[in-house]
Order: structure tokens, then C-alpha cells, then sequence
């Protein structure tokens, strides 16, 4: 039988990661799906660009299991990554300011691996931008010149080079206003079109309920609920990162307590 369409091509089990006393990732299970959004949520110090760095190779997990395109893989240095096709677009972006669109787009790979000349760098560019429906002036102006949401295109174009399987977002839109939000909301709405599966961190709930097909929550390095995203409010998802609701597994095995209100349930008991 066929792989059905919503196996996982990327699956975490048990991942777990301390930094000496700090345990900032503790049993992780998460699933990736090819053409799904699925967001990771959680507040500062949950553990969300420790789960990015496990999945990029910066970090090696101390136990679990990472299942990509339904074989045990080991993510051990970023080129492993790189290899396997799981690309990360860094919160920093990493772009450099006084280069160029295109040489952005191919610095450390550029001509020598493709044996590319300038005008096919710039094709092939142009060819990326338009994948993303981006909306870019001009490839030849330095990045420096271009706004945050232009940039995030930029680094996401740069990501789709070697053509992966799997692309991670940090925080995206963290430091966009809200038509560049929009932008890029766009973009990941693409990759997604694309077929790839999207890793997206996200604070936005907004940005959350807008692109993500699913949703997990992080809490103090642990998951904290999975949701599919139409089944679940906003308020439930926060509810779940401040730990304000347990995780709904534990809170069907804590039925007969009372749940702790919630301030819409204050407002309707009075
Ligand atoms: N390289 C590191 N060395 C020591 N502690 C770290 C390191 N990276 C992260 N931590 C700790 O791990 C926890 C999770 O951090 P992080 O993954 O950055 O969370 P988030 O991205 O959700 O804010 C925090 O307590 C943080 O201080
Ligand atoms: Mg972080």
C-alpha cells in the first residue's frame, strides 16, 4: 500500500535535550506532514529554538528518536541537515546587509558548485522570488535596503536552494508590521502549496490560527497539547502555553477534579 498523504515525513519521539542542570527539552513527540503548516508555540524559555537547533544539527538530542521519510535518521552537524533536506531559516536571518539579493541568495554555494554565471544566478533568482509570489523590486539592490518582511522572503528563497523536503521558520513575523506579516504569511502559505512540511515558531495567535494546519505547545520543555487548528481558540492555545490548562491528555486522566476556570468561565458563573 501507498504511503497515505498525511504519514509524517518527519517525526520526533522522546527527544529530550539538557544543557547541564537545564533541561530544555523533555520527551518531545512532534509529526510533521508534507504540505501542512504546523506551529510551535510556547513562551519565552519553552524550549522552541532548542527543538530548531536539534532539528538543524546545531544541537545533538541526548535520547529520542528522529524518523525522516519513514527512516531513523541522526541530525548531527547542520551540513546532515542540509543533506537530508530539513533547511532552517534562522530568526537572525543571517543575510548580509551590503550584498546583493543574488548574492545573498548564493553565498557559499553559489557559482563554483552550479558553475553558475551572474546572468543565471540572476534566473534562477528571479525563478525563486516567483515560486513565492514574492514581492521584491529589485534583485540586484543590497539587502540593507529592503524591509523586514522582503528580507524574511530573501532567507526563505535562500532555504528553498537545495530544494528540501522540510522547512523550519524561527519566529518569522516576530519583528514585522502587519502587511509584511501578511507577506510572509503568504510565503509559508506557498511552501505549503509546495508540498514542503513547515515548521513555523510562532508568539502570534493570530498568525497561528491564520497559516497552521496543527498546533504544538511547548511548556517548560515539554509538549503541552497538539491541536488541530479549526478545533481549538486562541485562548485554549494560550491557556495551554501558560500552563493555565494542563495538557488535554492529562486532563482526561484528571477528569473528576475540577477543572481550574478559565476567565471566560468566571464571567459565565457568576
Ligand atoms: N546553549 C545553551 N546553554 C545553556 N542553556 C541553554 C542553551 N540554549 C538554551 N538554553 C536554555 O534552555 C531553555 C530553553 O531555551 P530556548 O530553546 O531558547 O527557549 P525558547 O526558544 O522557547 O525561548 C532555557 O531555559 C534556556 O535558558
Ligand atoms: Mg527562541
Amino acid at each position: 500500500m501507498p504511503p497515505s498523504t498525511t504519514d509524517p515525513i518527519l517525526s520526533l519521539r522522546g527527544i529530550t535535550k539538557s544543557f547541564g542542570a537545564v533541561a530544555a527539552l523533555t520527551d518531545i513527540d512532534l509529526d510533521v506532514v508534507s504540505g501542512q503548516v504546523l506551529a510551535v508555540v510556547g513562551d519565552n524559555g519553552a524550549g522552541k529554538s532548542t527543538l530548531v537547533k536539534v532539528l538543524s544539527g546545531v544541537h545533538t538530542p541526548d535520547s529520542g528518536t528522529i524518523t525522516f521519510e519513514s527512516g531513523q535518521i541522526e541530525i548531527s552537524s547542520p551540513a546532515d541537515a542540509h543533506r537530508l533536506g530539513i533547511a532552517t531559516v534562522f530568526q537572525d536571518l543571517a543575510l548580509c546587509e551590503n550584498l546583493n539579493v543574488i548574492e545573498n541568495l548564493f553565498l557559499g554555494h553559489e557559482v563554483r558548485a552550479l558553475r553558475l554565471d551572474d546572468v543565471a544566478m540572476e534566473v534562477r533568482s528571479w525563478e525563486l522570488l516567483r515560486q513565492l509570489s514574492a514581492k521584491i523590486p529589485s534583485v540586484r539592490v543590497p539587502v540593507a535596503s529592503l524591509s523586514g518582511g522582503q528580507r524574511q522572503t530573501v532567507a526563505i528563497a535562500r532555504s528553498l536552494l537545495a530544494d528540501p523536503k522540510v522547512v523550519i521558520l524561527d519566529e518569522p513575523t516576530a519583528a514585522l508590521g502587519v502587511a509584511q506579516t501578511a507577506e510572509v504569511l503568504n510565503l509559508i502559505e506557498r511552501l505549503r502549496d509546495h508540498g514542503l512540511g513547515v515548521i513555523m515558531i510562532s508568539h502570534n495567535m493570530a498568525d497561528v490560527k491564520a497559516v497552521a494546519d496543527k498546533v504544538g505547545v511547548l511548556r517548560l520543555g515539554r509538549n503541552n497539547g497538539i491541536f488541530d487548528v479549526d478545533d481549538v481558540s486562541p485562548e485554549d492555545i494560550i491557556a495551554a502555553i501558560t500552563g493555565a490548562r494542563d495538557n488535554v491528555v492529562a486532563q482526561r486522566s484528571a477528569r473528576h477534579r475540577q477543572p481550574a476556570p478559565t476567565s471566560a468561565e468566571e464571567g459565565s458563573h457568576p
